[in-house]
Protein backbone atom coordinates (compact mmCIF):
# COMPACT_ATOMS: atom_id res chain seq x y z
CA UNK A 1 0.00 0.00 0.00
CA UNK A 2 1.39 3.37 -0.96
CA UNK A 3 1.68 5.81 1.42
CA UNK A 4 2.34 8.83 -1.21
CA UNK A 5 1.35 9.05 -4.65
CA UNK A 6 1.60 11.76 -7.49
CA UNK A 7 -1.51 11.50 -9.41
CA UNK A 8 -3.31 13.72 -11.76
CA UNK A 9 -1.21 16.63 -11.04
CA UNK A 10 -2.20 16.33 -6.83
CA UNK A 11 -0.23 14.63 -3.86
CA UNK A 12 -2.33 11.33 -3.00
CA UNK A 13 -1.92 10.50 0.51
CA UNK A 14 -2.87 7.51 2.83
CA UNK A 15 -5.02 9.51 5.52
CA UNK A 16 -2.68 7.73 8.93
CA UNK A 17 -5.09 9.15 11.19
CA UNK A 18 -7.94 7.15 10.23
CA UNK A 19 -5.71 4.04 10.26
CA UNK A 20 -6.63 1.02 11.32
CA UNK A 21 -9.97 1.09 10.71
CA UNK A 22 -10.48 2.72 7.84
CA UNK A 23 -8.03 2.71 4.40
CA UNK A 24 -8.42 6.06 2.85
CA UNK A 25 -6.51 8.23 0.37
CA UNK A 26 -6.88 11.99 0.38
CA UNK A 27 -6.25 13.98 -2.56
CA UNK A 28 -4.01 17.56 -1.99
CA UNK A 29 -3.98 20.03 -5.12
CA UNK A 30 -2.60 23.07 -2.97
CA UNK A 31 -0.13 23.76 -0.92
CA UNK A 32 -2.15 24.45 2.35
CA UNK A 33 -3.92 20.95 1.86
CA UNK A 34 -0.22 19.55 2.05
CA UNK A 35 0.36 21.37 5.35
CA UNK A 36 -2.78 20.69 6.83
CA UNK A 37 -2.24 17.06 6.26
CA UNK A 38 1.65 17.41 7.85
CA UNK A 39 -0.21 19.36 10.90
CA UNK A 40 -2.91 16.80 11.21
CA UNK A 41 -0.71 13.72 11.20
CA UNK A 42 -2.45 12.69 8.10
CA UNK A 43 1.01 12.08 6.63
CA UNK A 44 3.64 11.90 9.59
CA UNK A 45 7.17 9.83 10.06
CA UNK A 46 10.24 12.22 9.68
CA UNK A 47 11.13 11.06 5.87
CA UNK A 48 7.45 10.90 4.75
CA UNK A 49 6.74 14.63 5.43
CA UNK A 50 10.13 15.35 3.90
CA UNK A 51 8.87 13.84 0.40
CA UNK A 52 4.91 15.16 1.46
CA UNK A 53 6.46 18.85 1.54
CA UNK A 54 8.51 18.59 -1.53
CA UNK A 55 5.30 17.74 -3.28
CA UNK A 56 3.38 20.72 -1.31
CA UNK A 57 6.29 22.63 -2.29
CA UNK A 58 5.51 21.76 -6.38
CA UNK A 59 2.06 22.72 -5.76
CA UNK A 60 2.68 26.07 -4.12
CA UNK A 61 4.73 27.57 -6.34
CA UNK A 62 1.89 26.05 -9.21
CA UNK A 63 -0.54 28.56 -7.45
CA UNK A 64 1.84 31.10 -7.50
CA UNK A 65 1.50 31.01 -11.32
CA UNK A 66 5.22 32.73 -11.45
CA UNK A 67 5.86 34.40 -14.74
CA UNK A 68 9.84 34.16 -14.94
CA UNK A 69 12.47 32.75 -13.15
CA UNK A 70 12.44 35.39 -10.66
CA UNK A 71 9.07 35.29 -9.50
CA UNK A 72 9.27 31.41 -9.40
CA UNK A 73 12.26 31.14 -7.31
CA UNK A 74 10.40 33.89 -4.67
CA UNK A 75 7.40 31.72 -4.63
CA UNK A 76 9.47 28.56 -4.14
CA UNK A 77 11.12 30.43 -1.40
CA UNK A 78 8.00 31.67 0.58
CA UNK A 79 6.69 28.46 0.08
CA UNK A 80 9.55 26.45 1.23
CA UNK A 81 9.34 28.90 4.36
CA UNK A 82 5.44 27.97 4.84
CA UNK A 83 5.92 24.48 4.80
CA UNK A 84 9.01 24.25 6.74
CA UNK A 85 6.35 25.64 9.43
CA UNK A 86 4.75 22.62 9.92
CA UNK A 87 6.48 20.78 12.58
CA UNK A 88 9.55 22.12 13.58
CA UNK A 89 11.77 18.83 14.93
CA UNK A 90 11.93 16.21 11.99
CA UNK A 91 15.18 17.69 10.38
CA UNK A 92 14.10 15.69 7.06
CA UNK A 93 11.10 18.26 6.25
CA UNK A 94 13.60 21.17 5.96
CA UNK A 95 15.71 18.94 4.30
CA UNK A 96 14.14 18.39 1.36
CA UNK A 97 12.67 21.45 0.88
CA UNK A 98 16.56 22.94 0.87
CA UNK A 99 17.03 20.25 -1.17
CA UNK A 100 14.38 21.32 -4.48
CA UNK A 101 15.82 24.95 -3.72
CA UNK A 102 19.61 24.26 -4.24
CA UNK A 103 18.25 22.24 -7.47
CA UNK A 104 16.19 25.36 -8.53
CA UNK A 105 19.22 27.62 -8.15
CA UNK A 106 21.20 25.13 -9.55
CA UNK A 107 20.06 24.85 -12.48
CA UNK A 108 19.69 27.86 -15.33
CA UNK A 109 16.72 27.46 -16.65
CA UNK A 110 13.88 30.26 -17.39
CA UNK A 111 10.89 28.91 -17.88
CA UNK A 112 8.28 28.65 -14.79
CA UNK A 113 7.15 25.09 -16.91
CA UNK A 114 10.43 23.77 -17.26
CA UNK A 115 11.45 24.86 -13.40
CA UNK A 116 8.40 23.14 -12.34
CA UNK A 117 9.24 19.96 -13.95
CA UNK A 118 12.61 20.06 -12.22
CA UNK A 119 10.79 20.29 -9.24
CA UNK A 120 8.77 17.54 -9.39
CA UNK A 121 11.48 15.59 -10.96
CA UNK A 122 13.42 16.30 -7.42
CA UNK A 123 10.77 15.30 -5.31
CA UNK A 124 10.47 12.09 -7.38
CA UNK A 125 14.03 11.37 -6.68
CA UNK A 126 13.38 11.76 -3.04
CA UNK A 127 11.08 9.36 -2.80
CA UNK A 128 12.91 6.63 -4.75
CA UNK A 129 16.09 7.35 -2.96
CA UNK A 130 14.02 6.88 0.11
CA UNK A 131 12.77 3.66 -0.28
CA UNK A 132 16.11 2.80 -1.77
CA UNK A 133 18.20 3.93 1.23
CA UNK A 134 15.58 1.78 3.74
CA UNK A 135 16.47 -1.21 1.77
CA UNK A 136 20.01 -0.64 2.12
CA UNK A 137 19.36 0.35 6.22
CA UNK A 138 17.72 -3.17 6.30
CA UNK A 139 20.53 -4.79 5.02
CA UNK A 140 23.39 -3.12 7.43
CA UNK A 141 20.80 -3.43 9.72
CA UNK A 142 19.88 -7.25 9.64
CA UNK A 143 22.97 -8.24 10.57
CA UNK A 144 22.70 -6.85 14.33
CA UNK A 145 19.70 -8.84 14.47
CA UNK A 146 20.10 -12.54 15.95
CA UNK A 147 17.79 -15.01 14.58
CA UNK A 148 14.33 -15.52 16.96
CA UNK A 149 15.20 -12.11 18.31
CA UNK A 150 12.15 -10.66 20.03
CA UNK A 151 12.46 -7.08 19.10
CA UNK A 152 10.70 -3.81 20.84
CA UNK A 153 9.94 -0.91 19.07
CA UNK A 154 7.92 2.71 19.80
CA UNK A 155 6.11 4.89 17.53
CA UNK A 156 5.89 3.82 13.80
CA UNK A 157 9.00 4.05 11.61
CA UNK A 158 7.54 1.37 9.05
CA UNK A 159 6.78 2.34 5.41
CA UNK A 160 4.00 4.66 7.00
CA UNK A 161 6.70 7.27 7.99
CA UNK A 162 8.44 6.86 4.86
CA UNK A 163 8.20 6.67 1.03
CA UNK A 164 8.11 2.65 1.84
CA UNK A 165 9.79 0.37 3.65
CA UNK A 166 10.67 2.27 6.51
CA UNK A 167 13.35 2.43 8.95
CA UNK A 168 13.42 0.58 12.23
CA UNK A 169 10.64 -1.64 10.45
CA UNK A 170 12.62 -2.11 7.57
CA UNK A 171 15.60 -3.61 9.34
CA UNK A 172 12.63 -5.91 10.99
CA UNK A 173 11.45 -6.66 7.78
CA UNK A 174 14.85 -7.38 6.00
CA UNK A 175 15.72 -9.75 9.07
CA UNK A 176 12.30 -11.61 8.63
CA UNK A 177 12.90 -11.41 4.70
CA UNK A 178 16.61 -12.82 5.55
CA UNK A 179 14.70 -16.04 6.95
CA UNK A 180 15.43 -14.59 10.93
CA UNK A 181 11.82 -15.05 12.24
CA UNK A 182 11.48 -12.51 14.23
CA UNK A 183 8.64 -11.23 16.41
CA UNK A 184 7.70 -7.63 17.49
CA UNK A 185 6.30 -6.04 20.53
CA UNK A 186 4.97 -3.15 19.48
CA UNK A 187 4.53 -0.24 22.15
CA UNK A 188 1.41 1.60 21.81
CA UNK A 189 2.87 4.89 21.67
CA UNK A 190 0.51 7.38 23.67
CA UNK A 191 -1.01 9.75 23.07
CA UNK A 192 -1.62 9.08 19.24
CA UNK A 193 -1.20 5.59 19.20
CA UNK A 194 1.23 5.23 16.07
CA UNK A 195 2.39 1.70 17.87
CA UNK A 196 -1.07 0.11 18.12
CA UNK A 197 -2.28 1.93 15.16
CA UNK A 198 0.05 2.19 12.47
CA UNK A 199 3.16 -0.66 13.62
CA UNK A 200 1.02 -3.36 14.33
CA UNK A 201 -1.69 -2.97 11.20
CA UNK A 202 2.06 -2.76 9.00
CA UNK A 203 2.89 -6.33 10.91
CA UNK A 204 -0.01 -8.14 10.15
CA UNK A 205 -0.10 -6.94 6.94
CA UNK A 206 3.55 -7.84 6.70
CA UNK A 207 3.05 -11.25 8.26
CA UNK A 208 5.40 -10.75 11.22
CA UNK A 209 4.39 -11.57 14.78
CA UNK A 210 3.49 -8.60 16.91
CA UNK A 211 2.17 -7.92 20.30
CA UNK A 212 0.56 -5.02 21.19
CA UNK A 213 1.58 -3.59 24.85
CA UNK A 214 0.65 -0.15 27.15
CA UNK A 215 3.98 2.25 27.16
CA UNK A 216 4.13 1.19 30.61
CA UNK A 217 4.33 -2.45 30.06
CA UNK A 218 7.59 -1.99 28.43
CA UNK A 219 9.91 -2.14 31.55
CA UNK A 220 7.99 -5.57 33.02
CA UNK A 221 8.30 -6.89 29.50
CA UNK A 222 12.28 -6.69 29.44
CA UNK A 223 12.74 -8.19 33.26
CA UNK A 224 10.64 -10.59 32.35
CA UNK A 225 13.13 -11.45 29.62
CA UNK A 226 11.01 -11.91 27.17
CA UNK A 227 12.70 -8.70 24.66
CA UNK A 228 16.09 -9.13 23.32
CA UNK A 229 16.69 -6.12 21.54
CA UNK A 230 15.32 -2.24 20.78
CA UNK A 231 14.97 -0.65 17.64
CA UNK A 232 13.32 2.44 17.15
CA UNK A 233 13.56 5.68 14.40
CA UNK A 234 14.55 8.84 14.27
CA UNK A 235 13.22 12.33 13.89
CA UNK A 236 16.95 14.52 14.07
CA UNK A 237 20.03 13.13 15.15
CA UNK A 238 22.60 15.76 16.67
CA UNK A 239 26.28 16.02 16.05
CA UNK A 240 26.95 14.20 19.25
CA UNK A 241 24.13 11.57 18.83
CA UNK A 242 21.87 12.31 20.89
CA UNK A 243 18.42 10.93 18.93
CA UNK A 244 15.02 12.92 18.95
CA UNK A 245 12.14 10.71 18.72
CA UNK A 246 8.58 10.04 19.34
CA UNK A 247 8.08 11.12 23.19
CA UNK A 248 8.45 7.97 25.00
CA UNK A 249 11.44 6.45 23.50
CA UNK A 250 13.86 8.26 25.84
CA UNK A 251 12.42 6.17 28.68
CA UNK A 252 12.76 2.99 26.66
CA UNK A 253 16.07 3.50 25.85
CA UNK A 254 16.72 3.77 29.84
CA UNK A 255 14.89 0.68 30.32
CA UNK A 256 16.80 -1.19 27.74
CA UNK A 257 20.17 0.35 29.22
CA UNK A 258 19.00 -1.14 32.95
CA UNK A 259 18.30 -4.57 31.19
CA UNK A 260 21.40 -4.70 29.09
CA UNK A 261 19.76 -4.89 26.17
CA UNK A 262 20.78 -3.15 22.84
CA UNK A 263 18.63 -0.04 22.05
CA UNK A 264 19.38 0.77 17.95
CA UNK A 265 18.07 3.65 16.40
CA UNK A 266 17.94 3.43 12.08
CA UNK A 267 17.73 6.66 10.31
CA UNK A 268 18.40 7.65 6.89
CA UNK A 269 21.78 10.29 6.74
CA UNK A 270 19.12 13.14 5.69
CA UNK A 271 17.80 13.11 9.69
CA UNK A 272 21.11 13.65 11.03
CA UNK A 273 21.80 17.03 11.83
CA UNK A 274 25.58 17.93 12.50
CA UNK A 275 24.65 21.74 12.43
CA UNK A 276 23.31 20.94 16.06
CA UNK A 277 25.98 19.91 18.93
CA UNK A 278 23.84 18.33 20.50
CA UNK A 279 20.34 17.30 21.47
CA UNK A 280 19.37 20.37 23.65
CA UNK A 281 19.45 22.46 20.49
CA UNK A 282 16.95 20.27 19.29
CA UNK A 283 13.12 21.92 18.44
CA UNK A 284 10.84 19.76 20.15
CA UNK A 285 7.34 20.16 19.10
CA UNK A 286 4.18 20.65 21.90
CA UNK A 287 0.96 19.81 19.99
CA UNK A 288 -1.99 20.32 21.51
CA UNK A 289 -3.95 19.04 24.86
CA UNK A 290 -6.75 17.60 23.52
CA UNK A 291 -4.53 14.95 21.97
CA UNK A 292 -3.86 13.90 25.64
CA UNK A 293 -7.12 14.75 26.87
CA UNK A 294 -9.00 12.74 24.52
CA UNK A 295 -8.70 9.47 23.42
CA UNK A 296 -10.81 9.01 19.77
CA UNK A 297 -12.40 12.22 20.24
CA UNK A 298 -13.80 11.30 24.03
CA UNK A 299 -12.55 13.43 27.01
CA UNK A 300 -10.67 10.87 29.71
CA UNK A 301 -9.31 14.02 31.91
CA UNK A 302 -11.09 16.49 33.41
CA UNK A 303 -12.24 19.34 31.62
CA UNK A 304 -9.62 22.89 32.55
CA UNK A 305 -7.02 20.47 33.38
CA UNK A 306 -3.79 21.55 32.77
CA UNK A 307 -1.41 20.13 30.02
CA UNK A 308 1.96 18.93 29.01
CA UNK A 309 2.25 17.57 25.22
CA UNK A 310 5.45 17.28 24.40
CA UNK A 311 5.39 15.12 20.49
CA UNK A 312 9.16 14.12 20.93
CA UNK A 313 12.00 13.63 23.28
CA UNK A 314 15.71 13.40 23.27
CA UNK A 315 17.64 9.94 24.11
CA UNK A 316 21.28 10.97 25.35
CA UNK A 317 23.88 9.24 22.98
CA UNK A 318 25.13 7.09 25.51
CA UNK A 319 21.89 5.13 26.05
CA UNK A 320 22.57 4.31 22.29
CA UNK A 321 24.17 1.48 21.18
CA UNK A 322 24.22 1.76 17.57
CA UNK A 323 22.80 4.30 14.82
CA UNK A 324 22.12 2.46 11.09
CA UNK A 325 21.70 4.62 8.60
CA UNK A 326 21.57 3.56 4.25
CA UNK A 327 25.58 4.41 4.76
CA UNK A 328 27.00 1.93 7.67
CA UNK A 329 26.25 1.60 11.45
CA UNK A 330 27.47 3.88 13.39
CA UNK A 331 28.98 3.41 16.76
CA UNK A 332 30.00 5.64 19.58
CA UNK A 333 32.01 7.97 19.90
CA UNK A 334 29.09 9.67 17.36
CA UNK A 335 31.14 12.70 16.92
CA UNK A 336 33.51 10.65 15.06
CA UNK A 337 31.39 8.22 13.11
CA UNK A 338 28.63 10.07 12.28
CA UNK A 339 30.66 12.91 10.27
CA UNK A 340 32.69 9.85 8.78
CA UNK A 341 29.38 8.83 6.86
O1 LIG B 1 4.62 12.42 15.33
P1 LIG B 1 5.05 11.39 14.33
O2 LIG B 1 4.11 10.25 14.18
O3 LIG B 1 5.42 12.02 13.01
O4 LIG B 1 6.41 10.81 14.94
C1 LIG B 1 7.12 9.87 14.19
C2 LIG B 1 8.31 9.32 14.87
O5 LIG B 1 8.66 9.73 15.96
C3 LIG B 1 9.12 8.32 14.10
O6 LIG B 1 9.72 7.40 14.97
C4 LIG B 1 10.22 9.05 13.31
O7 LIG B 1 9.68 10.09 12.56
C5 LIG B 1 10.97 8.14 12.43
S1 LIG B 1 10.02 7.64 11.04
C6 LIG B 1 10.94 6.69 10.02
Amino acid sequence: MDTMRWEDDALVLLDQTKLPAVVEYISCRDCDSVAGAIRSLQVRGAPAIGAAAAYGLVLGVRQAQPENRTEFLAAAEETARFLAATRPTAVNLAWALNRLLTRLRASDAADPQELTALLLAEAHAICGEDVAANKRMGNFGRELVPPGARILTHCNAGALATAGYGTALGVIRAAQEAGKHVSVYADETRPLLQGARLTAWEMVQEGIPVTVITDNMAGYLMARGMVDLVIVGADRIAANGDVANKIGTYGVAVLAKEHGLPFYVAAPVSTIDLSLDSGADIPIEERAPEEVTHLAGRPVAAPGVRVWNPAFDVTPARLVTAIITDRGVARPPYRESLKRL
